[in-house]
């Protein structure tokens, strides 16, 4: 549905894409993750046909983006990072002025179907200027839903929202799932990429790192990890003489709180639990846990 080729993105002399590659199929829920300026609105804005790429190809549903002469033609939605709307409008009125600009009459039961679905039936006839951030997001997933695309593009759909709102768009989005509809959203809740996703892309300093079924980047890396917490918070020393022990891949120290990775949950527990004690050192907790999409993401971005 959705084919990206090394797809180059040149602001005057800042290359903010450096050769992006994403493959989206029919239905899937795409999760795309990255840091803050890694490209991934200026690649969503070029999926929706409002950003020329500098060089590369990318094909949305059947078409070429570079060949389009309107953003139209590609019969999307696409919520941008930041939705603008006319402030003295209603919501409702800014869902007809769409409707009626498309098909020449209004669509009062759709218009009003809309707003029920994102939550703003009760706002419905309130100016937008006096909107939240929130509720203008919830809008804007409203406008962006409204000629019920194939394909819907979402540029951090959450971001403004409180965890009812973020699990109301996690709602909608499985609602899209259901209707077959193609989405890829941008996201740094990665416990909502981890809910909905089938595919993640994870994209750092323009370049796609990681593109993959959430299941299978998952499986690939889980591996336990021990967090343990000491009486007295672990020095430089003595994380660096952990790192060395046998069987511990990775140790970090954050916040006070070791987070050594190992190899085998059972030996490589026993060995940290020994050197503790043979060094003295008092334990407040140790405890095992599986590593989440969270430290998948850091090891990803970090180069492992
Ligand atoms: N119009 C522009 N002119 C110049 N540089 C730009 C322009 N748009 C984006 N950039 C640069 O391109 C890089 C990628 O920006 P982009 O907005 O795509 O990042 P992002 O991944 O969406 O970040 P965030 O998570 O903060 O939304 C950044 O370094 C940004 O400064
Ligand atoms: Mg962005």
């Amino acid at each position: 549905m959705i084919q990206v080729t090394e797809l180059h993105k040149k602001f005057k002399t800042f290359h903010a894409l450096k050769g992006i590659t994403m493959h989206v199929k029919k239905g899937e829920i795409y999760g795309f993750i990255g840091k803050n300026g890694s490209g991934k609105s200026t690649t969503m804005n070029i999926l929706a046909g409002l950003s020329h790429p500098s060089s590369g190809k990318c094909i949305v549903g059947e078409k070429d983006v570079s060949k389009i002469d309107h953003p139209s033609e590609l019969n999307i939605g696409y919520l941008p990072e930041d939705p603008k709307f006319y402030p003295w409008m209603s919501a409702f009125e800014i869902l007809d002025y769409l409707v009626s600009a498309k098909s020449n009459r209004t669509n009062k039961g759709r218009i009003n179907e809309m707003l029920s679905w994102v939550g703003l039936e009760d706002a419905a006839q309130r100016h937008v200027g006096g909107f939240s951030r929130g509720m203008k997001q919830r809008l804007g997933i409203a406008t962006a839903l409204i000629h019920n695309p194939e394909i819907v593009i979402l540029d951090e759909p959450s971001s403004a929202l409180d965890p009812e709102g973020r699990s109301d768009v996690l709602r909608l989005i499985t609602d899209l799932k259901q209707m077959g509809k193609t989405v890829v959203f941008s996201t740094h809740i990665l416990s909502d990429v981890q809910k909905v996703c089938d595919k993640v892309g994870i994209i750092a300093t323009g370049r796609m790192i990681t593109e993959k079924p959430l299941s299978e980047l998952i499986k690939e890396n889980i591996v336990p990890i021990y967090d343990i917490k000491l009486k007295l918070p672990a020095d430089t020393e003595l994380t660096e003489k952990i790192k060395e022990l046998e069987g511990i891949t990775r140790v970090e120290n954050i916040n006070d709180m070791l987070s050594a990775t190992v190899t085998d949950t059972d030996k490589d527990g026993v060995r940290l639990m020994q050197y503790f004690t043979d060094q003295k050192l008092a334990i407040r907790s140790f405890e095992l846990r599986k590593n989440n999409l969270e430290d998948i993401f850091i090891q990803e971005v970090n180069g492992k």
